[in-house]
């Protein structure tokens, strides 16, 4: 069944045109994290990502660039005050200086000459520099020299003024330029963690239940009793969906129920008619061909009991541990037997959780069909990980690939056709693969490198 859907998903996506999008989308599903957690994360945590990304480019960045320039255009007003003071009372330089200190916060100092300083390289990110120059430059429009990383919070300004003096004035940086976004950054930061906190947490609530969901539909899948009884919760629509789940798991489970009852009912029945015949057939005397007669009612028997064996197959089993080892060695013996000459690997632990006297049935099915038309055949087991491989190859006359789906159809024989003995019923194949799906695996058939046939069982354990 899920082969089939994957088969159909391939063809499905072989036939899509081909379109721009396609490889894009492509390149999503590929990268983009699988879980249903991850991806709800990433859609909360993306857009909260860019927002503030946006938000501190555009917006904080345009603010604390207004900020600083009227910063630098008030210090640059002060410092235009003091060269005018310093031009027009050439007396009083003393008093002026004392009263920039005071009243203006600047560190004035006038110095001898006319030659200043090389200029510093500016900072890439030193927007105080830029703004300070653009001001001086508009309101004072003389020589100047700014160094804005004259101390840690400091700024120093020279600027040539008239009489062949250099006036120095160093001012704090704060005065220049709005204090930087430190502060704002870390509080941004600090609260998304927190929200980022919280809807991983509420996340992960909504996820439980869908997780729940997916392991009790798997452990129904596999046909075994699930760990915890399985109850709908969660949002509306997850709990929508647990809800079809339980309903179809039940409406099932009837199905199957009734089939049971059903087939175990009619080959009843039919046996206990059969057992009036064969009496009467004993006593009957005079009536020829009384030997075809019995060995017709003997196939009916054994035709019955596949059929329920077949029925019986459905119902319940418990898990439990199989000793692979030693069923290959029964099988071994049970071939030799026959006549028939049969090998077995195993790869892996022997030890393997399944359903025993189902798996017993599984693997004795195709063993048995196996040396039927072969005379010689290799079993191979491998449990890697989560899965057991089994494959059973012969050196029969194998089954044409047209008929590989028809053969576990029930009662579809093709021995009929080729004279062979007529003592199956044509259930053995559709028993073992019932038996392998309800484990939640699967029973393909392919050509064997031996000639014949080769079964492969793979079931997850
Ligand atoms: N290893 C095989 N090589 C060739 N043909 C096979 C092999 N296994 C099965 N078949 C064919 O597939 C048909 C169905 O097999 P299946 O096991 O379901 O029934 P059966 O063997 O005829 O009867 P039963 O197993 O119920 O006694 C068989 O009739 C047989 O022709
Ligand atoms: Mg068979």
């Amino acid at each position: 069944m899920s082969a089939d859907a994957d088969h159909a998903a391939v063809a499905i996506d072989e036939q899509r045109p081909s379109n721009p999008f396609t490889g894009i989308g492509r390149f999503f599903r590929r990268n983009l994290p699988r879980g249903l957690f991850a991806r709800s994360l990433l859609i909360i945590v993306l857009p909260m990502l860019i927002l503030q990304t946006v938000l501190v480019f555009v917006f904080m960045e345009r603010h604390w660039q207004m900020v600083t320039s009227r910063l630098s255009a008030a210090v640059t007003r002060d410092i235009a005050s003091v060269i005018d003071l310093l031009d027009t009372m050439p007396g009083q330089q003393a008093e002026i200086i004392r009263i920039a200190e005071e009243r203006m916060g600047l560190t004035v100092k006038v110095l001898p000459g006319n030659r200043l300083p090389p200029r510093k390289p500016v900072p890439f990110f030193s927007i105080v520099d830029r703004m300070l120059s653009r001001q001086i430059n508009t309101q004072i429009s003389r020589p100047f020299w700014i160094d804005s990383s004259a101390g840690p919070k400091e700024v120093e300004v020279r600027i040539a003024i008239d009489g062949g003096r250099i006036l120095s004035v160093i001012t704090r940086r704060d005065r220049t330029a709005a204090s930087n976004s430190q502060i704002f950054l870390i509080w941004m930061f600090g609260t998304s963690l927190v929200l980022l906190i919280i809807s991983i947490l509420f996340l992960h609530g909504q996820i439980r239940p869908i997780l729940a969901l997916a392991r009790a539909a798997e452990s129904f899948g596999k046909g075994q009793k699930p760990a915890e009884p399985f109850h709908p919760r969660g949002a509306v629509e997850v709990r929508k969906a647990g809800l079809a789940f339980m309903q179809m798991r039940e409406r099932i489970e009837r199905q199957i129920e009734q089939r049971t009852a059903m087939l175990s009912g009619v080959s009843h029945d039919l046996r206990t008619i059969l057992t009036r015949f064969r009496l009467q057939l004993a006593i009957a005397e005079d009536v020829k061909d009384l030997e075809s007669l019995n060995r017709d009612v003997d196939d009916m028997n054994a035709m019955l009991d596949g059929y329920l064996d077949f029925a019986r197959g459905e119902t319940e089993e418990a898990e439990g541990l199989l000793d692979l080892a030693a069923l290959l060695r029964q099988l071994e013996e049970t071939a030799e037997l026959h006549g028939k000459s049969l090998t077995s690997t195993i790869d892996g632990p022997t030890q393997v959780r399944v359903r025993p006297n189902s798996f017993t049935r599984l693997l004795t099915n195709l063993a048995a069909n196996a040396w039927r038309h072969g005379s010689n055949v290799k079993i191979e087991a491998r449990s890697s990980g989560r899965f057991l491989t089994v494959s059973v190859d012969d050196d029969g006359p194998g089954i044409p690939v047209d008929m590989r789906e028809d053969v576990f159809k029930p009662f579809f024989r093709l021995d009929e056709a080729r004279n062979l003995d007529a003592s199956g019923t044509g259930l053995g194949l559709a028993i073992a693969r019932d038996i392998a799906r309800s484990h939640g695996g699967d029973v393909t058939l392919a050509e064997s490198a031996m000639g014949g046939l080769r079964a492969m069982v793979r079931v997850p354990v």
